[in-house]
């Protein structure tokens, strides 16, 4: 268990680590950290479970109905995976869930998976804010944009859709394989402050 390995760096302020102890403990903690995040990623998207609040099925299956949706249409891999945890923010950001789930997806996906799951939120406002007063084409600031049209389809052929219990919702397990070869890839982060970084995900 890291932690447990009794070697330890003598600084207690990051500015006096030696090069060696920084290249020490960044040794350990990176490929740890890694090795926690698909579980937790797994974990958040299984808490979505629990009452349905009014809709007839719950956030679990809706994340799953709207990745089954996505699968059946041909969806690359990274779609899917957009369409499998685009609200895996929804318990812990509630006002910006796009964008928490943006976040943690952005170094596994490629940029319009990102993309539409960080706008998916005000895209799927086009399919109902008009019916509690609000401005259902306030997409419409992202016009011109080369990612407008497939977070579009994505709200209006899969998201808006998932809410139905009479589909034939395909279970997580289907959809493992994938998620296991899109998380095991090179990571693009921030590195020495450039973005896009290949950062291997497993050293
Ligand atoms: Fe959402
Ligand atoms: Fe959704």
């Amino acid at each position: 268990m890291v932690g447990d390995n009794e070697v330890k760096v003598s600084f207690t302020c990051m500015d006096d680590g030696t090069e060696e102890e920084i290249q020490l403990v960044m040794g350990i903690a990176a490929p740890y950290l890694q090795g926690q995040m698909l579980g937790n990623l797994l974990e958040l998207l299984k808490s979505l479970r629990g009452p349905s609040m009014g809709y007839q099925v719950d956030r679990y299956e809706h994340s799953l109905q709207t990745a089954t949706r996505a699968y059946r249409d041909g969806a690359s891999p990274d779609m899917l995976m957009a369409a499998l945890f685009h609200d895996i923010g929804d318990g812990l950001a509630p006002a910006n869930h796009s964008e928490l789930a943006a976040a943690i997806l952005e170094p596994y996906l490629d940029d319009e998976a990102t993309w539409v799951v960080r706008h998916h939120g005000v895209f799927q406002g086009y399919h109902y804010w008009h019916k509690m007063g609000g401005d259902r084409n306030a997409r419409d600031r992202y016009r011109g944009n080369r990612y407008f049209d497939s977070t579009a389809h994505f709200c209006e052929a899969w998201d808006q859709r998932s809410f139905d219990p009479d589909y034939e919702t395909l279970p997580l397990e289907v959809f493992l394989p994938t998620v296991n070869e899109v998380f095991a890839r090179k990571q693009r982060l921030e590195l020495f402050g450039e973005e896009d970084a290949a950062v291997p995900a497993n050293s």
